[in-house]
């Protein structure tokens, strides 16, 4: 079974600041997009890459790339962007993972956990990391209605890996307000199943998250 990968960066990041989208922000001196998709392509399974990109940006970014990379103009909303980088890829891939731009430090290790554990049958695979703030659910006017118990909550992160007949189900289920792909895929009643994340597989969203960024790269550099 061949192994692809989407991965969605045509978000403007506006909790990030700067200007720039998100995906070409660079760290360290290159972009953030440039780092995850290398990571992609460092896996031994990943065996094509299909980028959606901010339309204006198509270009711009396969530039960067290079020839090896599809880049496909994203939409207006993530699962938008997701389902368009889906259709670019090739008939014979048989196992999709969904990778955020903005997790640009995410091991390849990961990568190949999640992929591995798609290929061993599981329809469905997402990384987690248990929470460490305590999460409320809240109402339209900001009243606490709900604490769930915290040791029973996980983040997740991406790469999120799925077979690829599910996922294309997942998302002909459209309007499902969800903001990650396996939310789709629960919503069809597929089990998912849970391998421990990797704490530098954060998603860069706010200012401080670019900080810590650089500090890891700089670290690793030393
Ligand atoms: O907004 P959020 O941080 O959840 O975005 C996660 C990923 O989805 C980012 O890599 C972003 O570029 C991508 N995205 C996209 N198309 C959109 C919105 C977000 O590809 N319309």
């Amino acid at each position: 079974t061949r192994v692809g990968a989407v991965v969605p960066a045509a978000g403007r990041g506006e909790r990030l600041g700067g200007g720039t989208p998100k995906a070409l922000r660079p760290l360290a001196g290159r972009p953030m997009l440039l780092r995850a998709v290398e990571t992609l392509l460092a896996s031994a399974h990943v065996t094509q890459v299909v980028v959606a990109a901010p339309p204006t940006l198509v270009d711009v970014v396969g530039q960067i790339l290079g020839p090896g990379v599809c880049v496909v103009p994203g939409g207006g909303e993530r699962v938008d962007s997701v389902r368009t980088a889906l259709d670019a890829l090739d008939d014979d891939i048989g196992v999709v993972l969904v990778h955020d731009a903005a997790r640009p430090l995410t091991p390849a290790t990961l990568v190949d956990a999640v992929a591995t554990a798609v290929l061993a049958g599981h329809p469905a695979v997402i990384p987690v990391l248990p929470v460490t703030d305590t999460v409320k659910e809240i109402d339209a006017d900001g009243r606490v209605v709900r604490t769930p118990r915290r040791d029973m909550l996980r983040a997740v992160q991406t790469p999120q890996g799925f077979r690829r007949d599910i996922l294309r189900t997942a998302y002909a289920n459209r309007d499902l307000p969800v903001t990650d792909d396996a939310g789709l895929v629960e919503a069809l009643g597929v089990p998912v199943t849970t391998i421990p994340g990797a704490e530098e597989a954060f998603k860069v969203t706010r200012p401080v998250d670019l900080v810590l960024a650089e500090a890891l790269l700089a670290d690793s550099l030393a």
